[in-house]
Parts: C-alpha cells; structure tokens; sequence
C-alpha cells in the first residue's frame, strides 16, 4: 500500500572527496550494490507517493543507478549552491504543490539504514505532530558527524556541524544521522531562509531544526538503539566498517536460513546471491554478485563465485570463477579458474590447474589436470587427458573445438581449432590434433621413437648422466 502523505528525497548530488577516489562515493559497492544502491532500496520499501533524488557530481553515473534501484525517482539537478539544505529546497521545489504530508530526507551515504527504522521515526514524527523529527545516535566518537545539541530540559534546540562547533559542542555524543521528517508546509517555509554563512560556506539542511525552534515549533530528536545502523560512510575506513558489518549481518540470515558457514569472519556474501539449504561453505569464500547456490552444495575453501550457478551437492574448492554454470553433483578444483561461459554439466570434473572459458563440459566428462579448455564443446562420458591445450586461437581469430561423446583423449594433447574428435574416438599420448578424428578412430602423430644406444656416454663423458649410464650398462672402468 502505498504512503500518499509521504515524499521522500534522496541526498546524493555530493563528491564525497574524503574518499579520494574517481569513483563517486555513492558508487562505492558494499555487499556488491553501490552504497546509493542501498539507501535506494529502503526508500523504496516505503512505498511513498514521491521520490527525488538530489544529484549533481557525476549526475549521468549515480542516475544510472538511480534508474536501476528506484527508477520511479524524479532526478533533481543541484544548482551551483552547496549544501544538503539547498539540495532540499531544490528537491521540495518540485514536489507538487497539493502535496502536504511529510518529507522524509535520507543522506545517500547511510547504506545499512533499514526500512524499519525509517517506518519507527515517521510513526513517532506523526504521532508527535511535529515539524521535523530527526533520527539521532549516541556514539563513542561522534568524530564529523553534526551534534544534536539540546537545551537543558532536554528538548531539541539546534543541529551544529563538527566544522562549526565549539569545544563543548565537540564534547557532544549525539549525532545527526543525517535522517529527517519534515511536515511539507514549515520545510517550505525555512529552506530559503537557509544561509552559507558557515565555516563550510554551504547551505546545511540541519539549520532548518533550528529555524523551526526559533520560531516555536515542535521538534525532536530520537537516537537509535543500535548506532550502526545511521552510520555514514565518508571515508574507505567507514566504507570497510559497513561493509563487514552489512556482511555479518547477511551471513547470519543465510545461517538462519539453513545454510552451514564454517567461518563467518572470512566468507563475503553479496545481498544478491541466494543459497539453499544445507549448503556448506568453507573458509575464506566470496559468494559475489548473482551466484545462486543449490542445496547439498559444497563451497571453499578459498573460493571466490561471481555470478556462478552452482547445482545441488557440487563441490567447489580453491576456485576462482566468473558467470560459470556448475552442474548437479559437479566437482571443481582445487585450483581451478573458470571464466564466463563454463558449463559443467551434471556430474563432471574440472580438476586441478585447469582453465575453462566458453566451455560446455558434458555430463559426467573430466578435464582432470593442468589444462586449458577454450571454446568447446565436449561430450557427456569423455575424458581429456592431463596438459592439454585446446589451442583456440591463431593469433588473428578464436575458433572452436568440438569433442563427442565417450571421447578419450592422451595426455599432452594440442587441439588446433577448428577440429571435430567424433564419439568414442582414442588420441595418443602427445597428439598435436590438426584435423578431425573420425568417430572410433585412434589418432596419433607423433614421430617413432628411435633409441641410439651409447648415445649419452658417446657424447657427454664424464658427466653424473654418463657415469650412471656406464654403471646401467656394466661398461665401468676397470
Ligand atoms: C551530514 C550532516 C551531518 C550528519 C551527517 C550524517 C549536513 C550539513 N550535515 O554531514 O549533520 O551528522 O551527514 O552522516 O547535512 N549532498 C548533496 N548535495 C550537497 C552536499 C551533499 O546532495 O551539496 C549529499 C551527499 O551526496 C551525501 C549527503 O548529502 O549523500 C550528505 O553529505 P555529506 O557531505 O556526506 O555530509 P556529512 O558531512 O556527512
Ligand atoms: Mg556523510
């Protein structure tokens, strides 16, 4: 059911440059979502009647997102005032002038804030009847963040930046989390009245709480009972503290779920990625982007899944892997790195130090050792013998290589693409496969071998291989 009396506007027009980086900070991925991408979806949870997002700094990125998360949002352009307070006003300006419910105003940069908590301050804003509730938080280092200062009694007076306080204001351990209702009529009354006269010469939002004060009307503040929840990531130290404590909280819903985690410390679940039941995972794995994981499954240790799908009872281990299919009852690795477009079918093998890219492995087949499969199709039963090569590319174009059913390949092979091994074919140990096999055959083509006897004593003496060589051959000096 959708909220008619309530907008919402996203904060995220600001550069972030605490984080130094050419990614705009909202970019910034947690749990594989860009941290707009979060705050993005608890609004949307909300189910409000309007939304803008306030962008600015890399407007064309941050809206793609937009477009991807919550794109019923309207896009506001923020003008070349700074400031979350003129990122409001811009924001409220173009809500419809009927609206006269409640403004809900969310930093972009809070990416653990939850739609339950959102939904508390708007009841508590509601039930109070007041201009503007702020949500606030008691840290043990408020260290940045705006401090809720207070009047004696206790009551909300004003909002001061770290930049602009004093020492006792500094001393202050409630913050502004940088969340907000307003009733739509008194915000619209206060924002032009903002000032940049500031230390940071910006027009702040939070100075609406105090405006509103001045003028007699009701404000209050709420801190949250767990402070993680508001905490804004400015720097690539906060944006690391989020990001495990976003982690620890999904790898312990997957463990409620059924899902068995040797080492929560060390696994990375991205919020996309969905598993079973009794799937097991080991030490030191990522299960990153939209990688579902099927039940029974067996992932790590140290193991990283980007976008896999991985069949029930597959073991996976020591293996890197990226948009790969892994069949039923499947076995990979270990030290195994499959590139985008592997499928292993229903109870096939890739084995140790075997890559795979645009590979379709039939059911029950095995790359069992230290080879390199590239665009092709195996069969289902076959097995390609150890080092071998499938030489897909002759410097210029990638071609494709075709082995059938039941197919037995010899070790040390070169597969030189184009080439077709029909069903059951036989190759010879060290076979360099220029032409296709016919279905049955054997196919060999290396040299006979020729054996000079005396060869090494003839023409190395005197070296540890000659010396043992006349030992073998009881041609010792006498
Ligand atoms: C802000 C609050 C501070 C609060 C903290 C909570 C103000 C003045 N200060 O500080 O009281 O404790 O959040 O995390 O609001 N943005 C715009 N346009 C701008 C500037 C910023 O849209 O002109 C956006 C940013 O993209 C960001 C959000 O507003 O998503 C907050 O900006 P940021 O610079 O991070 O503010 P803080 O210094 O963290
Ligand atoms: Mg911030």
């Amino acid at each position: 059911m959708s909220d008619k009396r309530l907008a919402i506007v996203v904060l995220a027009a600001g550069q972030g440059t605490r984080m130094k980086s050419s990614l705009p900070k909202l970019l910034h991925p947690i749990a594989g979502v860009p941290m707009l991408g979060h705050v993005l979806a608890t609004a949307r949870a909300l189910e409000a009647a309007h939304v803008v997002t306030v962008v600015r700094h890399e407007r064309d990125r941050i809206v793609e997102v937009v477009n991807d998360e919550l794109p019923e949002s309207i896009i506001v352009d923020q003008d070349d005032t700074p400031g979350t307070g003129r990122a409001v006003e811009q924001a409220v300006g173009v809500l419809p002038q009927e609206f006269d419910g409640d403004v809900l105003v969310i930093n972009g940069d809070v990416p653990l804030l939850d739609s339950k908590t959102l939904g508390k301050l708007i009841d508590r804003h509601r039930a109070g009847s007041a201009s503007a509730t702020v949500l606030s938080a008691i840290l043990d280092d408020a260290t940045g963040y705006g401090r809720i200062i207070r009047e004696k009694e206790g009551a909300l007076d004003r909002i001061v930046e770290q930049k602009d306080a004093s020492a006792a204001e500094l001393g202050v351990n409630e913050i502004n989390a940088g969340v907000y209702v307003f009733a739509v009529a008194p915000l619209r009354r206060e924002l032009p009245r903002l000032t940049t006269d500031n230390v940071q010469a910006e027009k702040y939002i939070t100075d609406v709480i105090g405006l509103l004060r001045e003028r007699g009307a009701k404000v209050s503040a709420a801190p949250v009972s767990e402070p993680w929840v508001v905490e804004g990531v400015n720097d690539r130290a906060q944006l690391s503290a989020a990001a495990s404590r976003l982690n620890s909280l999904i790898v312990r819903g997957w463990q409620l779920e059924g899902v068995t985690i040797h080492d929560p410390a060390t696994t990375w679940i991205d919020v996309k990625a969905v598993l079973a039941r009794d799937v097991t995972i080991k030490p030191g794995t990522q299960i990153l982007g939209a990688t579902v994981i099927e039940e029974g499954a067996e992932i790590g240790p140290d193991t990283t899944l980007v976008d896999c799908e991985v069949g029930e009872d597959a073991v996976v281990k020591r293996t890197d892997a990226t948009l790969a299919v892994i069949g039923r009852g499947a076995s990979v690795g270990p030290f195994s790195y499959l590139r985008p477009g592997t499928v292993l079918d229903e109870s096939g093998k890739i084995g140790t130090f075997v890559e795979t890219k645009n590979a379709r492995i039939g059911a029950s087949s095995k790359v069992p050792h230290l080879s390199y499969v590239g665009d092709a199709t195996v069969g289902e039963g076959a097995n390609i013998g150890a080092g071998t090569i499938f030489a897909n590319y002759d410097g210029v174009n990638k071609h494709a290589t075709t082995i059938g059913s039941f197919v037995r390949t010899g070790s040390h092979n070169v597969f030189v693409a184009p080439i077709t091994i029909g069903d059951g074919a036989y190759t010879g140990a060290g076979t360099v496969v220029r032409k296709d096999v016919p279905a049955g055959a054997l196919a060999v083509n290396v040299a006979p071998q020729r054996n000079m006897d005396g060869w090494v004593e003839a023409n190395r003496p005197g070296t540890a291989a000659a010396d043992a060589a006349a030992a073998a051959n009881g041609n010792e000096e006498q």
